[in-house]
């Protein structure tokens, strides 16, 4: 038996892989099976651990399992052991006897990769406070959806340098389009994942001028300015203020530009009412394509 195919981070994979993976999730958008069957998972079941909330990820995965035949065990944080000190390694051992694959929603990176190190199932990332690429697949399928292949259009991202940011970084790489960033001096991407993406030849720029990044953009995408798990929120919000998505920022943008947001949304902030319900917004899209694309990667990593 090889590894399993765990989905970690999109700067782990090969870009074919992934370019496979978004074909999967557009033609189960498009109502077909790549595989022909009706039922390819069928017997099949993925165990899902929240350690933070979760609406979109929870409901997204559950569904697409169950629509692909297969079924779920969903875990609290204090359903299981591991709220009591059972060692991710040991979980990871047990529910590898139990279940076909493993998604985890949790705060330490570290702990996604411990699982997987100790997993024989395959582990997907659900969100950690590094990184969201479950998320990007989505955002990438809403984009091609609307205007074709991104490679080499422009995006723009407005905000916190936060996971969702990282796993953009990752993409612009691996999908080969402009990442522009503009956050805060104070809330930077990693600069190790800059100077990644810079070693790769990646066109990814970070900046502070929210109007600088978003001018002439093919898309623009801001997130929450406080994350889960965020103690800090006064001084975020102040940092934050100048970067908030609003009209006259899209204005700027490209004539047919989208707006994306992985959402929860705090309307107000991070952007105003007349930009996620005005002609840009593909906020919907974007969470509708969570299922798609995440049954995509269900079938790369089980099949
Ligand atoms: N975008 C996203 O991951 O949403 P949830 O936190 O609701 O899963
Ligand atoms: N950056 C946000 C994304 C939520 C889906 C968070 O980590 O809370």
């Amino acid at each position: 038996m090889g590894s399993p195919r765990h989905f970690l981070d999109l700067n782990g994979m090969e870009a074919g892989v992934l370019q496979d993976i978004l074909v999967l999730g557009a033609t189960y958008r498009r109502g077909e099976s790549p595989s022909g069957k009706e039922r390819p998972l069928k017997g099949k079941t993925l165990a899902l651990i929240f350690e933070k909330p979760s609406t979109r990820t929870r409901v997204s995965f559950e569904v697409g399992m169950k629509q692909l035949g297969g079924d779920v065990v969903v875990l609290g944080h204090t359903d299981t052991q591991l709220g009591r000190g059972e060692t991710i390694a040991d979980t990871a051992r047990v529910l590898s006897r139990y279940v076909d694959a493993i998604m985890i929603r949790t705060d330490s990176h570290e702990k996604l990769l411990d699982l997987a190190g100790h997993a024989s199932v395959p582990v997907i990332n659900g969100l950690t406070d590094y990184s969201h690429p479950c998320q990007i697949m989505a955002d990438l399928m809403t984009f091609e959806e609307h205007r074709g292949p991104v490679a080499g259009k422009v995006f723009a991202w407005i905000g916190d340098g936060n996971n969702v940011a990282v796993s953009w970084i990752h993409a612009a790489v691996k999908f080969a389009f402009t990442l522009r960033l503009a956050c805060p001096e104070s809330l930077p991407p990693p600069q190790e994942v800059l100077d990644w993406a810079g070693a790769q030849g990646g066109a990814v720029s970070f900046g502070n001028d929210a109007a600088a990044a978003a001018a002439a953009a093919d898309c623009v995408i801001t997130d929450t300015w406080v994350s889960m798990g965020d103690k800090d929120e006064k001084a975020r919000r102040a940092a934050l203020a100048p970067f908030q998505v609003d009209e006259s920022l899209m204005k700027s943008a490209a004539k047919q530009a989208l707006f994306m947001h992985c959402l929860p949304a705090h309307r107000g902030e991070e952007v105003t009412d007349g930009v996620i319900d005005g002609p840009w917004s593909v906020v919907w899209d974007e969470a509708e394509n969570r299922l798609h694309a995440q049954k995509g990667i269900l079938s790369w990593c089980l099949q």
